[in-house]
């Protein structure tokens, strides 16, 4: 038989194979970093403009709903911001204050620059916390909402919190783990902003309470339907 092959071509498979091997690495290493900047990661909290926005008292002291500015939350895909207009609403002027507080005393200073935006017809620049990579599909909040899954399953407790930061992952295997087993998550809809509500329902049944798993099962029957896991439903 005659040598079809010249002996020094024995090394180009490995060649082959460990060029590829690196061209993987790259590839995947690459993809990695520019898919997963620090910035998407659990405890992201940057500083907000001005005085800031503090869900704490607003949220959770005064007892505000999600939805008296998050408005458009059970309609839309989106979980709009609120504009200027909705804090000027309150913070006219400086003379605002819980019991607690003197008038005009410290927070009418830290108020001072919702006045100031309201007067040039500026918008606040708020710095986004949550923000999923743009290979994914555009993230759905009125499902979630409409399907009884609460704020606090992905949010945390954003009542409690002067300045928010990122309390869950947002990775893809913490999106499937719910979609695989949404039940436990379940909440009746009209409680799903009451975060106070879900983190006591929440205790109960990992406590095993028998009346907070009856009520789960219940919902199980009414709500669930098929949160989706093939690839087309969250990316393009
Ligand atoms: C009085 C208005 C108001 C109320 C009530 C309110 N929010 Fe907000 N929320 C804001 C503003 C303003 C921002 C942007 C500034 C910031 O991130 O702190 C914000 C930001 C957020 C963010 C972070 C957005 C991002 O950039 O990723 C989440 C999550 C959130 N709110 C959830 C909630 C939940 C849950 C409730 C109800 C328990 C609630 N909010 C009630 C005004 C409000
Ligand atoms: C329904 C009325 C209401 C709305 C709407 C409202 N606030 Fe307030 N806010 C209050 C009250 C009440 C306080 C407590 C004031 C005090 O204790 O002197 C407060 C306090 C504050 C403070 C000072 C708190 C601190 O950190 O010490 C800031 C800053 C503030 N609000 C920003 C905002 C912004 C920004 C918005 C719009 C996204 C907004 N508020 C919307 C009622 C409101
Ligand atoms: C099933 C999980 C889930 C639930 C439930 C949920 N969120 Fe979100 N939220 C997210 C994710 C994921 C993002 C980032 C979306 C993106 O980047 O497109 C986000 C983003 C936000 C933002 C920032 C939007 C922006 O454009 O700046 C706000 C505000 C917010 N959520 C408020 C809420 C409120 C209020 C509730 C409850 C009424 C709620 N979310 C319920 C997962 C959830
Ligand atoms: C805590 C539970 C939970 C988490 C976390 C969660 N989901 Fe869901 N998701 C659900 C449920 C329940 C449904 C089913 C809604 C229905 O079928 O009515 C759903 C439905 C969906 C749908 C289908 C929307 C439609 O039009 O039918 C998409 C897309 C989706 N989720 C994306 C995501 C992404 C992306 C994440 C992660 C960033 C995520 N979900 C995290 C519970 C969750
Ligand atoms: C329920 C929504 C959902 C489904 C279904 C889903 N993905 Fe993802 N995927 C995500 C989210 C959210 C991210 C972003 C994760 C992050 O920011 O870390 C992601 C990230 C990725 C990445 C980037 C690397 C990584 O793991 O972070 C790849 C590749 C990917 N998905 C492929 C797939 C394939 C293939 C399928 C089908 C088998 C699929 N995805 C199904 C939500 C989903």
């Amino acid at each position: 038989m005659s040598v079809i092959f010249p002996k020094w071509m024995n090394v180009l498979p490995t060649v082959a194979a460990v060029g590829t091997l690196l061209g993987g690495v790259t590839v995947v290493g690459g993809f990695w970093y520019y898919a997963t900047p620090k910035f998407y990661r659990v405890g992201y909290m940057p500083t907000q403009p001005g005085g800031g926005f503090n869900h704490q008292i607003h949220a959770g002291k005064l007892g505000m709903d999600c939805r008296y500015c998050h408005t458009k939350i059970e309609e839309s895909a989106e979980a709009n911001i609120p504009n200027v207009a909705t804090c000027y609403g309150c913070h006219q002027d400086g003379s605002l204050t819980l019991q607690s507080s003197e008038p005009n005393g410290p927070h009418a200073k830290k108020t001072q620059f919702i006045r100031e935006a309201f007067a040039k017809d500026a918008t606040i620049e708020w710095r986004r916390i949550h923000k999923l990579p743009d290979y994914v599909r555009n993230f759905p909040h009125s499902v979630h909402l409409n399907a009884g899954v609460s704020c606090f399953s992905c949010h945390g407790r954003i009542d409690t919190m002067p300045v928010v930061f990122q309390a869950e992952a947002l990775s893809m295997s913490w999106c499937l783990d719910c979609h695989r087993d949404p039940a436990s998550a379940l909440v009746p809809k009209d409680k799903v902003t009451d975060l106070q509500w879900v983190h006591d329902q929440m205790t109960l049944r990992t406590s095993g309470d028998p009346a907070a798993k009856a009520s789960a099962e219940q919902l199980v029957d009414s709500l669930l339907q098929a949160p989706p896991q093939n690839c087309g439903a969250c990316h393009y």
